[in-house]
């Protein structure tokens, strides 16, 4: 157990901060994965419940998550994802698991608020749930990679997703090939962050 000041423990709270550091540098885009280790449904169903407590704007959950691990259809899904051309998301082939995330319709206050407000809210919504997805699977053990580059029009096609919907994201899950954690490239805190003014 962490303790500081003078050896008085943290509140669970802080301790629970600290944890969450560490998780969200242990979180990075996996492109290698093992093909012959499968992913537990248990494991992924975890990871469908921490997005489906994410936050979103007016509540209004704008997702849907469509887990695709038929092995066939697995394969034609990552082929939609794979562009070649630029050598991107090759390593979907190898991912056991993909999951396609599809923009929902959000309520009526959402909407409202995204028209008056001119913010696209229900795809940040999406977003934050994905990242949610993500910080569990890591937790589980899993590699996830976030894709936004894929063939979206084959994919609603092999997935029977209305053509009006978007899918707006594949997240890969899959055991990593390898247990190193990489160091981040961010910028410096500096760059990012001022106290009370622009
Ligand atoms: C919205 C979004 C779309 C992304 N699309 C892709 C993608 O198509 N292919 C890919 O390999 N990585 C993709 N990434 C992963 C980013 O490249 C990656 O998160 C970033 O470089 C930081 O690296 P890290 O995730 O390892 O910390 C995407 C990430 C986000 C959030």
């Amino acid at each position: 157990m962490i303790s500081v000041n003078n050896g008085k423990h943290l509140p669970e709270v802080y301790l629970c901060i600290m944890d969450f550091l560490e998780l969200v540098n242990t979180r990075q885009s996996c492109r290698s994965y093992n093909p012959a280790q499968t992913v537990e449904m248990e494991k992924i169903e975890r990871c469908i419940e921490a997005a489906r407590l994410a936050p979103s704007a007016c509540n209004a959950q704008p997702w849907k998550f469509i887990v695709v691990d038929e092995p066939e259809l697995k394969k034609k899904v990552a082929r939609a994802a794979d562009a070649s051309l630029l050598g991107m998301n090759r390593f979907t082939k190898d991912s056991p698991v993909l999951v396609v995330v599809v923009r929902e319709s959000a309520n009526l206050t959402s909407k409202l608020g995204t028209l008056l407000k001119d913010k696209p809210y229900p795809l940040m919504d999406v977003g934050i749930a994905v990242e949610h997805f993500c910080l569990q699977a890591t937790c589980e053990g899993l590699g996830t990679c976030i894709m936004g580059w894929f063939d979206e029009k084959k994919v609603k096609e092999l997935l029977g997703i209305p053509v009006k919907k978007r899918a707006e994201l594949i997240i890969s899950v899959g055991y990593p090939a390898s247990d190193e954690i990489r160091k981040k490239i961010r910028k410096p805190v500096e760059e990012i962050r001022s106290y009370n003014a622009y």
